[in-house]
C-alpha cells in the first residue's frame, strides 16, 4: 500500500515536472537535484515495495497476482469479464507509463549528475574555487566529466563510489580546505585529453607573446616574446621533439615522486623502443647550501608515468598569481593604465589579508580611495568614473582568483608548466643526473624556447615581423 500510495503521487508530480525541466521553464540547479536524484529514485522505491509487498504477501491477506488459474477462472465467469479486461488494460497502461517515465528520468539522472552546473553548484562552497577558474579558461565548454571522468562505465563506477565518500564529508565538514591537488585517481590525460587533443599534431613551434605591466608611475607596459617549441610526438616519420616529445608513441619517461604535491621527484627513468633504459637521479648538493637529499629507498613513491596532467595540470582550474590577474585587466583595460601608479598600489591591496570575499572588496575599495586621496585628489575627483572602474576591476582581479572560505589564497594551486623557483619543469630539468655519465637531463635555456625578448617595451622582433606583414 506504501509503494502504490508513493507511486500515485510521484508519477503525476515527476511527470508535470520532467516536462516543466525539458521545456527549460525552471532555471534552479536544485530542482534538477530534486528531480532526478530524489523524486526519480523514491519512485524506483516505491515500485519495488509494491512488488515486494505483493510477493510477500501473496496468497495471505487479500492480495492475489495474476496466474494463470486465478485468470481462467476470471473469464469464465460471464459477471466477472469486463472487470477483469478493464483492470488488465489499466495495468497494462500504467506498467507502460511507468516503464517510461523510469527510463526518460533515469536517463535524464545521468545527464544531469554528470553536468558542469551538479559538480559545480550543487557543492556551491566547496567546488566554487575550481569551478569560477573553469569558467574563466578555454575549456570551459568541456563538462567536468569530460576531463575527470571520461567515456566508459568503469570509471564512471569507481567515481560514483569515491564520489559517495566525498558526499558523506561534505555532509559532515570534513573535507579538506583548500581541495588537495593532485588528485590521487584522476583517470590518465591519455584517455581524457586525447579524445580531443592529438599529440602527434602539435607541430613546430608558437611564438607567444607576454604582456606585463611594471610598477612604475607610468605602469609601463612591456612584452616578452617567446618562441615556445611546442614540438610533437612522432607522425608519420617525423621524429619526435620539442616539448611534446614526452608524450611521444615510441617512448616513455617515468618518475618517482616522494612528497604528495609530485614536486620532489628523485628518479626519472627514460625507456625508448629497442633501447637500454636510461635512469636518471636526484644530484646532491655540495658546498655551502648542501642538504641531505630527501629520504628514499629505492621503489619508494609512486611510479607514475608522464602523460599530459605532469606539465598541464591546471588546463581549466587556473590560478592567476596576483601580478597575472592584474595585468590581464589591465590589458583588457578593465583597469585603466592611465591612473598613475595603479599597478603598485593595486598589488599592494589585493595582496592584503582578508577573511572573506565581502572584507576584501570594502578593503581593496578603502585602500584604494585612502592612496589616491591622499596623493592624486585632482586626478580622481575629475575623473571619478574611471577611478571606479579600477576599484571594480581590481576587485574582479581578487574574486576570480581568491577564495577565503577554502583558504584558497595566492599560490596555492601552482601551474607545472614553467619553471618560477625551480617547479614544473625544473623539478627534473637541471636538477636529475644519468647514474653513469653523470649527464644532466638538460636545461639550456634554449631548449624548450628562444627568448626573443625579456620585459621589453617595443620588442626589435615585433618590429621585423611587422614590416614582413606589411611587405
Ligand atoms: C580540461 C579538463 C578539465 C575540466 C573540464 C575540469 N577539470 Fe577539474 N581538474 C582537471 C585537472 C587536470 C586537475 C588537476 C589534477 C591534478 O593536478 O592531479 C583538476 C583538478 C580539479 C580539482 C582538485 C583541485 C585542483 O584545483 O587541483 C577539483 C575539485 C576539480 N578539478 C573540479 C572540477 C569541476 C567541478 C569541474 C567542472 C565545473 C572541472 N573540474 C572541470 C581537469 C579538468
Ligand atoms: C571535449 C574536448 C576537450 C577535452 C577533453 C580537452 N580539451 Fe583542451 N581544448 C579543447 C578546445 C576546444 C580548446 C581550444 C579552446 C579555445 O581556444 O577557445 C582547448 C585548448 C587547450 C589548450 C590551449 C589553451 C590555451 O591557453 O589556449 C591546452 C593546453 C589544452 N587544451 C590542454 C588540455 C588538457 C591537458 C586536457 C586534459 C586534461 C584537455 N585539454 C582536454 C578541447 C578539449
Ligand atoms: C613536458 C610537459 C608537457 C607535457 C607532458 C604535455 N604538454 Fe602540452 N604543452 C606544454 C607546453 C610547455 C606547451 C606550450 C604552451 C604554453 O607555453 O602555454 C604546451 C602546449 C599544448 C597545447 C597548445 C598547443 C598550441 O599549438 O597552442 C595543447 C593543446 C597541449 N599542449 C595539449 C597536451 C596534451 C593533450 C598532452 C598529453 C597527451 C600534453 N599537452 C602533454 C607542455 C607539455
Ligand atoms: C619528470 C621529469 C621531467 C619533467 C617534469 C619535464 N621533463 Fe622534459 N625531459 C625529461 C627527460 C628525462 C628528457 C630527456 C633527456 C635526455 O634524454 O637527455 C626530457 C627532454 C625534454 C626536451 C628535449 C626533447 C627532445 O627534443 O629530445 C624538451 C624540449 C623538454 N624536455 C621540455 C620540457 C618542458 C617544457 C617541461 C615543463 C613544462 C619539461 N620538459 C618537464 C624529463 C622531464
Ligand atoms: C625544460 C624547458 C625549459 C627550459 C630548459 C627553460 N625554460 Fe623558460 N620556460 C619554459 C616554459 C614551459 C615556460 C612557460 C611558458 C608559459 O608560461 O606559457 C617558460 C617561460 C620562461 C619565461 C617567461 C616568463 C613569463 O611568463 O614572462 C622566461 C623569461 C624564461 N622562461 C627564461 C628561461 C631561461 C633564462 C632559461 C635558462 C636558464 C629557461 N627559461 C630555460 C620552459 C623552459
Amino acid at each position: 500500500m506504501t509503494g502504490a500510495l508513493i507511486v500515485g503521487v510521484l508519477l503525476p508530480v515527476l511527470m508535470i515536472s520532467m516536462v516543466f525541466d525539458v521545456l527549460g521553464l525552471i532555471d534552479n540547479p536544485y530542482f534538477g537535484f530534486l528531480l532526478y536524484v530524489v523524486m526519480a529514485p523514491l519512485l524506483v522505491f516505491g515500485i519495488l515495495l509494491f512488488i515486494l509487498g505483493g510477493l510477500f504477501f501473496h496468497g495471505k491477506e487479500d492480495i492475489g497476482t495474476y496466474t494463470v488459474e486465478y485468470l481462467k477462472e476470471q473469464f469464465t465467469r460471464p459477471g466477472r469479464y469486463t472487470r477483469i479486461r478493464r483492470l488488465l488494460i489499466f495495468t497494462a497502461v500504467s506498467t507502460l507509463l511507468l516503464v517510461f517515465v523510469v527510463g526518460v528520468a533515469s536517463y535524464s539522472s545521468f545527464k544531469y549528475t554528470s553536468s558542469a552546473r551538479f559538480c559545480g553548484l550543487f557543492c556551491h562552497n566547496v567546488m566554487q574555487p575550481q569551478y569560477t577558474a573553469y569558467e574563466n579558461s578555454p575549456h570551459s565548454r568541456v563538462s567536468c566529466v569530460e576531463c575527470h571522468l571520461g567515456a566508459g562505465a568503469d570509471w564512471s563506477e569507481r567515481s560514483r563510489f569515491t564520489g559517495l565518500k566525498q558526499l558523506a564529508s561534505v555532509v559532515t565538514g570534513s573535507y579538506p580546505k583548500p581541495i588537495l591537488s593532485p588528485i590521487n585517481d584522476l583517470r590518465p590525460g591519455r584517455e581524457t585529453c586525447e579524445k580531443c587533443h592529438l599529440p602527434e599534431k602539435f607541430h613546430g613551434s608558437r611564438l607567444y607573446s607576454k604582456d606585463h605591466f611594471l610598477n612604475d608611475e607610468t605602469n609601463t607596459h612591456v612584452k616578452t616574446i617567446i618562441l615556445m617549441k611546442v614540438g610533437s610526438g612522432d607522425i608519420q616519420g617525423t621524429k619526435a621533439h620539442g616539448v611534446h616529445w614526452h608524450v611521444s608513441g615510441i617512448q616513455q619517461v617515468q618518475y618517482r615522486a616522494v612528497d604528495q604535491q609530485r614536486e620532489v621527484i628523485v628518479a626519472v627513468r627514460k625507456r625508448e623502443k629497442g633501447k637500454k633504459d636510461v635512469v636518471y637521479s636526484l644530484i646532491p648538493k655540495t658546498g655551502k647550501n648542501a642538504q641531505p637529499l630527501p629520504e628514499y629507498k629505492s621503489g619508494a613513491g609512486e611510479l607514475r608515468t608522464m602523460d599530459c596532467i605532469d606539465c598541464h595540470n591546471r588546463p581549466t582550474h587556473i590560478f592567476l598569481s596576483a601580478d597575472e590577474a592584474l595585468d590581464k585587466k589591465l590589458l583588457a583595460n578593465i583597469i585603466p593604465s592611465y591612473l598613475p601608479y595603479i599597478k603598485r598600489q593595486a598589488l599592494a591591496v589585493i595582496t592584503g589579508k582578508y577573511t572573506s570575499r565581502e572584507e576584501a572588496g570594502v578593503g581593496i575599495s578603502r585602500g584604494l580611495q585612502n592612496w589616491y586621496r591622499e596623493h592624486y585628489p585632482d586626478l580622481i575627483r575629475k575623473n571619478p568614473d574611471l577611478f571606479e572602474r579600477a576599484i571594480q576591476g581590481t576587485i574582479e582581479a581578487y574574486e576570480e582568483n581568491i577564495f577565503p572560505e577554502m583558504n584558497v589564497t595566492w599560490g596555492i594551486y601552482k601551474t607545472n608548466l614553467g619553471h618560477k623557483n625551480g617547479s614544473g619543469c625544473f623539478r627534473c630539468h637541471g636538477k636529475l643526473q644519468e647514474n653513469k655519465s653523470g649527464r644532466v637531463i638538460s636545461s639550456d635555456c634554449n631548449l624548450c624556447h628562444i627568448i626573443f625578448a625579456e620585459d621589453e617595451k617595443h620588442p626589435d622582433i615585433l618590429s621585423s615581423l611587422q614590416c614582413l606583414l606589411r611587405m
